[in-house]
């Protein structure tokens, strides 16, 4: 037998044994495995289905008339999880892949996004400068308040300043509601005062963390509001590894171009029939209670670590992750250290910078915790705030 099958056994042991807490990962059902394993791994299929609202059509191999119907019944699926007619490509291979073929569809390089810095909970691909897209594209940050919330006031300033060609809503780290409202009439205001023909940026959110609080309506949705609407659907949508792409109608073109030819070749069908998978269980009332039980969770955990006297990021949580900021009760300890501690007692979480950390992102003042891969293991309110009591006790004893 391979060795790659023992080192699998290895894996699966270890997400037997540990508490997970990395905001971003969940477990999925045996059926989207089935699906991420089945013979669709071997087929060709670049380009698209016949399509009811982009100009793309047709595939670049035979065979397809299979993964056609897969595709199709996939984005069929996904507009009912989010009840949406916009249109959605299913091919991007990530959240990654997702957010650089949406920019690369609607912007020219050396354009300018205004977008949630890393450090203050963005992601990598909002424009850091270590990633293609700030090396692609001109990028400005709005800032957060004091208390780490978005400052929507600053979102309208700058958008009024620096003329972005797209503003982004998104984020890994961030535990509170993003107001995608306030930030559309921002955007109206300083259009209206410009006057609407001499400049319209477009509003993308990407809501890879929160898709699953949105689909269970635990979350305000950008639908209607964002002209473009990105997401993973592995997170708290409980999937199959993958990125999806929303667009208004008349953006169809566009997208599917920057996903396939521009970004990306192939489409990975097994992927595709994983994410159709993930849709079905999307729209299932068990589905909805389990988002219930997240966000219950997450604020039932949070609190616990609020009773213990940690510091959190903006004071709580309205979603299904939280971050710890250690940088005034715990200065002597980084994230890192924290997170290589918890490993070693089998809790999982991942290092996270804080708003205005001083620290690295290599060693953070922060550790984000997330709620959504436990509630998956049938973990409670009281489980979550049993695991706060016991990593309170693994740090007192850190010195
Ligand atoms: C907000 C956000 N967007 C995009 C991504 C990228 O997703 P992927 O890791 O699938 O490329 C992430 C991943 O953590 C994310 O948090």
């Amino acid at each position: 037998m391979s060795k790659v099958f023992d080192i699998i056994e290895k894996e699966q042991n270890r997400q037997n044994k540990t508490i997970e807490l990395i905001a971003s990962e969940n477990f999925v059902s045996e059926d989207v495995r089935r699906a991420l394993a089945s013979c669709l791994t071997n087929k060709y299929s670049e380009g698209y289905p016949t399509d009811r609202y982009s100009g793309h059509k047709g595939r670049y191999y035979g065979g397809c008339q299979f993964v056609d119907e897969l595709e199709e019944y996939c984005c069929d699926l996904w507009r009912k999880v989010f009840d949406t007619d916009y249109h959605v490509n299913v091919q991007p291979h990530s959240g990654s892949s997702a957010n650089l073929a949406a920019y690369m569809a609607v912007l020219k390089p050396g354009d300018t996004i205004l977008s949630m810095r890393l450090s203050d909970g963005g992601h990598l691909t909002h424009g850091s400068p270590v990633n293609i897209v700030g090396k692609i594209f001109h990028v400005v940050n709005y800032d957060l308040t004091a208390d780490g919330f978005i400052d929507y006031a600053d979102i309208e300033r700058k958008i009024r300043d620096c003329k972005p060609a797209l503003v982004l809503a998104g984020a890994s780290a961030y535990s509170r509601i993003i107001d995608f409202a306030a930030i559309r009439a921002s955007i109206e205001k300083v259009c209206a005062e410009l006057g609407d023909e001499a400049y319209r940026p477009y509003f993308m959110v990407d809501m890879a963390h929160i898709a699953g609080l949105v689909a269970g309506q635990a979350h305000p949705s950008p639908f209607g509001i964002a002209d473009i609407v990105t997401t993973t659907t592995h997170k708290t949508l409980r999937g199959a590894r993958g990125g999806l792409i929303f667009c208004r109608k008349e953006l169809a073109g566009k997208i599917d171009s920057g996903v396939f030819p521009c970004c990306q070749g192939g489409a990975l069908q097994h992927a595709v029939a994983g994410k159709a998978v993930t849709a079905e269980e999307a729209c299932t009332p068990e589905y909805r209670e389990y988002i219930r039980r997240v966000v219950r969770n997450s604020k039932a955990m949070c609190d616990e670590f609020i009773r213990l006297g940690y510091r959190i990021v903006t004071g709580g949580t309205d979603n299904h992750l939280f971050v710890i900021d250690l940088s005034e009760t715990h200065p002597h300890l980084t994230g890192k250290r924290v997170q290589d501690t918890l490993d070693k007692h089998d809790i999982t979480v991942n290092k996270n910078c804080v708003p205005f950390d001083k620290r690295s992102p290599v060693e953070t003042s922060g550790i984000r915790i997330g709620t959504a891969a436990m509630t998956t293991k049938g973990y409670k309110e009281a489980d979550f705030e049993a695991v706060a009591r016991r990593i309170d006790a693994i740090i007192r004893t850190m010195n």
